[in-house]
């Protein structure tokens, strides 16, 4: 990151920041010993995140067990719906709850008595629909309040959700549900994508197909508003709730440790991995970071602007700033549709006070100019946060002075798919802020830097971040598995030597003050754009292409992006390479979704191979990188480094 600033222009990395005294006066957390307290009491410090939920059986234990299973809240009896919605009724069932803009420039608002109307209205309609509890739930749709409506609801009745990114394509919908044996499926008839309309509903019906027809039901969202007719076993989303207008479902007590939902992440095999996580943990970590972190209070307008497909958009959109009462945001278009200053508009005209958002993002928000964000009226802005990848200092500075006007904390969160809510980032109304560096460990949270023999590496030094102890939103398979990380891999730390150990696969540096920088993956996962990609899942279907001999995905840098795809395609003799390019980006696309495609497509006439004729990704990644190669001695073939080097550098970009 250092090397990103100083092409960049130059910027001390060194900065320190203070939280503004104007935020620390009305911060949610100020206390500056909180870290202290938590480790003096751990795990029981947790109960402080528990008691912001409302519990319909008390739980006996803050966490039962100290080797898996971890139980967290072990006893307790809890519903996510009756916690996101029921509760508020008595103080604020007029205050907003959701406030959607939509595409084409409409908006739509619930009241949380609405949003409790509805999501019972569509509970019951599913429970008639034969979803029973335990069931999982497929939802496939853009970010649209429909969407929202229906995770609570399968939460109401104890049916677990599972959101596919509306941009996936109809196979990865399709082993995404027969991945998860489910077989009931939420989706629309479309959407709009800069004003052009994309039939979502042609991608789930491929994936019926794909299924063999294994949908017991499908309802269906007209989004397009073209009343277009439907199958057997397929239902109008807007006939259902009126059909079941005024209907009401008791919310389902569930176990702390029943699941809540599942989503799918890219890991290290060329199949996405279902991540599942529980209901008591999983929901008392999203509030208390949404409280800790994001500060949110009850009156406070929330935008989280990444898409509800990812984990992000599932802690920090739906079920983090629901569970305390806030107003949450949802956008659906894109930041530069109509003009470039759509956000800085959105957030004037709700009157936005946190802002959480993706460093590419920032990155273009930057490029673009500060003219558009001066053109409106930021000033109900209190707190800004990022996610996703590093965020550069001239980025983190940039966002904090442009956009917070100098006097809104940025948290640099840190976390993943697999924990479920935040756990490395700066407190708001404590702690110091260093722009590039994420922050310390949350309160509670064992993170630690450590090197190939699990040792602490000393400040400066490059390690990896591993979790040293459980926490309240850490996945079922963790919660479950004894011995999970017994299988010790060479290529990570070894991490027999902790009572338990999670490997987050992210390299890290920490500095004298326990301020952990995070490096980027050191396995074979990308992250694009704040969205997460397993290069292998990308090969896969690369090397599916008719004329394709062999291909390797590896990341490299990208200046808006962060990291971008490169793909080294090797061709089968008589293929012609332009037809090849659209081919390999169609594969893509059908396979996993135009998401996924290379930025870069290189072709070679051979991959880099060791004597013992495995593929050389390190050099793959110097190459995109324009990094020096290091020593290419053990290469089989050292006469395509140079046919690398110069089809990149003949690229279109
Ligand atoms: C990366 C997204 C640097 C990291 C919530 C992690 C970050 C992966 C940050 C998880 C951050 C997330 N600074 N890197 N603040 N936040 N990452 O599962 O590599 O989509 O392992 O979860 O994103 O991506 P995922």
């Amino acid at each position: 990151m250092a090397g990103d600033d100083q092409r960049q222009g130059g910027v001390d990395s060194g900065d320190r920041v203070e939280p503004p005294p104007s935020f620390v006066e009305q911060a949610n957390v100020t206390d500056a010993d909180v870290r202290a307290r938590f480790e003096g009491d751990w795990p029981d410090c947790w109960a402080a995140a528990a008691d912001l939920l409302d519990w319909e059986t008390d739980y006996d234990a803050v966490l039962g067990g100290e080797r898996p299973p971890f139980r967290w809240f072990d006893g307790g009896r809890l519903n996510a719906c009756h916690n996101c919605v029921d509760r508020h009724l008595g103080d604020r069932k007029n205050q907003v709850a959701l406030t959607w803009e939509g595409r084409l420039g409409e908006s739509r608002t619930y009241s949380y008595l609405d949003l409790h109307r509805e999501v019972n209205e569509f509970a019951a309609a599913l429970r008639d629909l034969g979803v029973a509890e335990d069931d999982v739930v497929t939802l496939y749709m853009p970010v649209v309040p429909e969407l929202v409506v229906a995770m609570l609801a399968c939460a109401r009745i104890g049916a677990p959700h599972s959101v596919v990114f509306a941009g996936f394509s109809a196979d990865a919908l399709a082993t995404r549900m027969a991945a998860a044996d489910s077989t009931y499926l939420v989706t629309c008839d479309g959407y709009y994508r800069r004003g052009a309309p994309v039939h979502q509903k042609n991608k789930a019906d491929n994936a019926a197909i794909a299924l063999d027809d294994d949908v017991e039901a499908t309802v269906v969202v007209d989004r397009l508003g073209d009343d277009a007719p439907l199958g057997d076993d397929e239902y109008d989303y807007e006939d259902l709730v009126t059909e079941y207008r005024g209907a009401t479902v008791d919310p389902v007590p569930r176990a702390s440790t029943d699941q809540l939902f599942l989503i799918h992440t890219s890991g290290t095999t060329g199949e996405p991995t279902g991540v599942r996580h529980t209901t008591g943990g999983y929901l008392a970590h999203a509030a208390w970071t949404s409280r800790a972190v994001l500060d949110l209070e009850p009156e406070d307008t929330h935008w989280c602007s990444a898409d509800i497909g990812w984990i992000t958009g599932h802690t920090y959109t739906v079920y983090g700033p629901l569970a305390v009462g806030a107003t949450t945001m949802l956008y659906e278009g894109t930041p530069d549709h109509p003009e470039k200053d759509r956000v800085w508009e959105l957030i004037e005209r709700n009157a936005v006070d946190v802002f959480y958002t993706a460093p590419t993002a920032v990155r273009a928000f930057m490029k673009w100019g500060e003219q558009y964000p001066e053109a409106h009226d930021l000033s109900s802005l209190r707190l800004l946060g990022t996610v996703g990848e590093p965020i550069n200092p001239r980025a983190w500075k940039w966002y904090h002075e442009h956009i917070g006007g100098g006097d809104c904390p940025v948290v640099d969160t840190w976390w993943q798919t697999e924990t479920g809510g935040m756990m490395v980032t700066t407190l708001p109304g404590v702690d110091t802020m260093k722009p590039g560096s994420a922050g310390p460990p949350l309160p509670g949270v064992d993170a630690r830097v450590v090197d190939a023999a699990g040792d602490p590496v000393d400040p400066g030094e490059t390690g990896f971040l591993v979790l040293t102890r459980p926490w309240p939103g850490m996945p079922l398979s963790m919660v479950e598995d004894d011995g999970w990380f017994a299988d010790h891999d060479p290529a990570r730390p070894d991490l027999s030597g902790f009572e338990w150990a999670y490997g987050t696969e992210d390299g890290a540096t920490v500095d004298e003050d326990g301020y952990v920088t995070l490096l980027g993956r050191v396995d074979d996962v990308v992250n694009v754009s704040g969205r997460r990609f397993a290069t292998m899942e990308i090969e896969a279907a690369i090397a599916d292409v008719e004329g394709v001999a062999e291909a390797a995905v590896v990341s490299g840098p990208h200046d808006l992006k962060g990291r971008a795809i490169y793909a080294y395609v090797s061709a089968a003799e008589d293929a012609a390479e332009a037809d090849l390019r659209e081919d390999v980006a169609d594969a893509v696309a059908d396979a996993i979704g135009p998401v996924a495609e290379p930025d870069v497509v290189v072709f070679t006439p051979e991959l880099p191979k060791t004597r013992s004729g495995k593929i050389m990704r390190r050099l793959l990644e110097a190459v995109a990188s324009g990094e020096d190669l290091g020593d290419t001695s053990a290469l089989r073939n050292p006469e395509v480094v140079g046919e690398l080097e110069s089809a990149l550098a003949d690229r279109d970009r």
